[in-house]
């Protein structure tokens, strides 16, 4: 269907409960990215919508660890995602948040909608609750063992082992996540949308996508085969979009019923920022849209059932053209994994290396059909002998032969023999490969295929020796450099969607006006750069990768996994026991009084060479601004903590450790289990005010 007048693509929204790892960018973001900048070069109308998704059970779980409110964490999450996204070259046109009131409105019109047309039914159920805590565990707020294949810490929403989903009552021996407690089962009421009255326009509509991924399609198939019933679209929280019906007020809209209308809210907002706001409207309410969703694959039953439901149940917006869905990314050899930050964070990756030799590799190695491997080596390797060797390689040699022997000028093209033309006619033919295989969500191959027409341009180079021809046959020695010319500039835009930061350098190399990215796919092999063009100062375009550079890394993971082997890494349930001995020596109040207690917000924090424990922190003390050295390298990233708001002892004499001088100290818990805490103060809390 790539006759559509317009595409809308979006990547899955990420939760703005951590920041982006390499298996998620492998997964929904890059591919995505890929596809829209091809599509881009081929001028067609597109746009290219994320955000974040702050709601749901996994914000709320990790802002009651923290002691801060989910908007804490979500305001921290989505500025730290959103910019690690830019400087990967992820090129979205929008990134919106779906906490912002304008999609809060558009999920309760959504909700109201397919509750006028019948589509959802209320019921009352029997779901966890936490009598300590008065409070009903919806989802992950519960854990327990998998019925279906006996995982131990499947969650109440989904087994991370077998991917089924999962209703919370059925798992075995449940316990909730906030205390280990065994909750217990109280009546509720819910808002349940009825899919089972979807099911057969479903598969009629699945039937027509026979060009789909074969791993969407047989997984849709083992629902239906089970029957699709009612699912509930309520929660009992807090945080969320409130349920826009009286006698609900305490209860919200279920993440996943909220999630995918963003993709719409983000698409008005956009349209509002381009300053045409009814934009929004040719993309979702016009049937010549095809929409597209980038996802990971667990992420498959709500984007190709339990989504088109809902659209199809309001019944004004398109349904999703295509829903290419990756498999996983692992790591090592092993499963990334948060918990035990078993994990290359993306923010952390590009403060130390660029983004495309990581765009490219996982572009090799795209999870496409089956989970794919991230390896240090692997990447290393991809950049020094692929990238640098090869690509960079053939750019220098022959911009480095025309700067010298034909002082910057593009040599005259003189009769084109049989290499000549070959070549040429190969940019044609790898234009059209990589085009059909990225119209097809292929990238590994168009990937592949990019580079390979690099590895032929290098062989044509050494095949036509320039070097010796320049004394014997000059006229031909400068054809080979003008096609050698015509060949980097087609490889500048033809790599654009994989290596856009290169290529973009590239076109500067080649001293050409305008962007890259501004180009026209259908031009390239056209001879444009003429004879006598002065080119630009060449630069190294992929720098080699050096072992010290990535043994670190290496080294990193390795631990984890060796602590994990040992069993200081638990793999089932902690069980949290405080051993503290109890409070017994006194002091006075006047004694008390002598330890000034201040609020702090912190500013800026920073690793310490050579010691591994410790963080350099700047704070705001109010009146004053501070360093102080905290021994929390192992328990936070160091943007974790930037933007908090935190308890230090600021009269505190001032001390030098490892070489950095600390004028204070901050307050932090330490759990029976070694994790740390820190002591924190609500966002709107005075910086410098005093704690007695
Ligand atoms: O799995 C996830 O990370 C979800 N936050 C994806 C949501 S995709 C869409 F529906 F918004
Ligand atoms: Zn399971």
């Amino acid at each position: 269907m790539t006759t559509a007048k317009r595409i809308l693509v979006t990547s899955a929204l990420p939760y703005a409960n951590g920041p982006i790892h390499l298996g998620h960018l492998a997964g929904a973001y890059l591919p995505a990215d890929i596809f829209v900048r091809f599509q881009r070069l081929k001028k067609r109308d597109i746009v290219f919508i994320c955000g974040s998704d702050e709601h749901g059970v996994p914000i709320t779980i990790l802002a009651d660890q923290q002691g801060v409110t989910p908007q804490v964490i979500v305001d921290r999450f989505h500025e730290m995602n959103k910019n690690a996204f830019t400087k990967a070259g992820i090129s979205f046109d929008n990134y919106s948040r779906t906490s912002l009131p304008e999609h809060k409105a558009l999920s309760q019109e959504f909700f109201l909608k397919l509750y006028e047309k019948g589509h959802l039914i209320e019921k009352s159920s029997l779901q966890f609750y936490s009598p300590k805590g008065q409070r009903f565990l919806p989802d992950r707020y519960v854990e327990g063992t998998c019925p279906n294949c006996g995982y131990d810490r499947a969650r109440g929403d989904q087994c991370d082992k077998c991917g089924k989903w999962i209703d919370q009552t059925q798992l075995i021996n449940p316990v909730s996540t906030i205390d280990r407690d065994t909750p217990v089962l109280k009546a509720t009421k819910h808002w349940y949308m009825k899919l089972g009255d979807f099911q057969e326009m479903i598969e009629a509509w699945l039937d027509t996508k026979t060009d789909w991924k074969t791993n969407v399609l047989n997984y849709c198939r083992g629902w239906f085969k089970e029957g699709l019933r009612d699912r509930s679209v309520t929660r009992d929280l807090k945080w969320g979009v409130p349920v826009p019906i009286k006698g609900y007020e305490d209860k919200v809209l279920y993440v996943w019923f909220d999630a995918p209308i963003g993709y719409i809210s983000s698409t008005r907002e956009w349209a509002k920022k381009i300053g045409q706001p009814d934009r929004w409207k040719d993309y979702w309410l016009n049937k010549d849209t095809r929409l597209i969703h980038f996802i990971g694959k667990d992420n498959i039953v709500f984007h190709a059932i339990i989504w088109p439901a809902i659209l199809m149940g309001h019944g004004d917006y398109v349904l999703p053209d295509s829903i290419p869905a990756n498999e996983f990314l692992n790591l090592e050899g092993e499963k990334f994994s948060t918990s035990k930050n078993f994990a290359v964070w993306l923010d952390e990756y590009l403060e130390k290396f660029a983004p495309d030799p990581l765009r490219y590799t996982l572009a090799v190695n795209a999870p496409e059909t089956k989970d794919a491997d991230f390896s240090w080596k692997d990447f290393q390797a991809r950049n020094n002998n692929e990238l640098a060797d090869i690509l960079g390689n053939f750019i220098n040699r022959g911009l480095t032969f025309i700067n010298r022997n034909f002082n910057h000028q593009v040599p005259e093209r003189g009769n084109l023999e049989a290499p000549d033309r070959e070549i040429l006619a190969k940019i044609h033919e790898s234009r059209d490969t990589i085009a059909r295989n990225l119209e097809n969500f292929e990238v590994r191959k168009a990937v592949t295929e990019y580079m390979n027409l690099a590895r032929l341009a290098n062989k044509y180079f050494n095949d036509q020796e320039p070097w010796v021809n320049l004394k014997q046959n000059r006229a031909k020695c400068a054809t080979t450099l003008n096609v050698c010319v015509q060949v980097s500039r087609a490889l500048a835009v033809l790599g654009a969607p994989f290596i856009p930061f290169s290529s973009e350098k590239l076109w500067h190399i080649l001293n050409l006006s305008g962007s890259v990215h501004q180009q026209n796919w259908d031009d390239v092999g056209k001879l444009e750069i003429p004879s006598g063009y002065q080119i630009g100062e060449l630069q190294i375009l992929f720098p080699k990768i050096e072992d010290e550079q990535i043994q670190p890394e290496i080294d990193k993971l390795q631990k984890i996994l060796n602590r994990q082997k040992s069993g200081a890494i638990s793999t089932s349930a902690p069980v949290v026991e405080k051993k503290e001995s109890p409070v017994d020596d006194k002091i006075s109040y006047d004694e008390f009084k002598k330890v000034e207690l201040r609020v702090a917000q912190v500013l800026q924090v920073e690793r310490i060479e050579g010691a591994k424990k410790l963080l350099k922190i700047q704070i705001d003390l109010g009146t004053e601004k501070r360093q102080i050295v905290a021994g929390l390298a192992e328990h936070f990233q160091p943007e974790e903590l930037v933007g908090r708001k935190i308890v230090v002892v600021a009269n505190l004499q001032p001390a030098i450790l490892r070489g950095v001088e600390s004028n204070g100290m901050l307050l932090a818990a330490e759990s029976s289990d070694g994790k740390l805490s820190l002591v924190t103060v609500i966002d709107s809390t005075d910086n410098g005010a005093k704690i007695r």
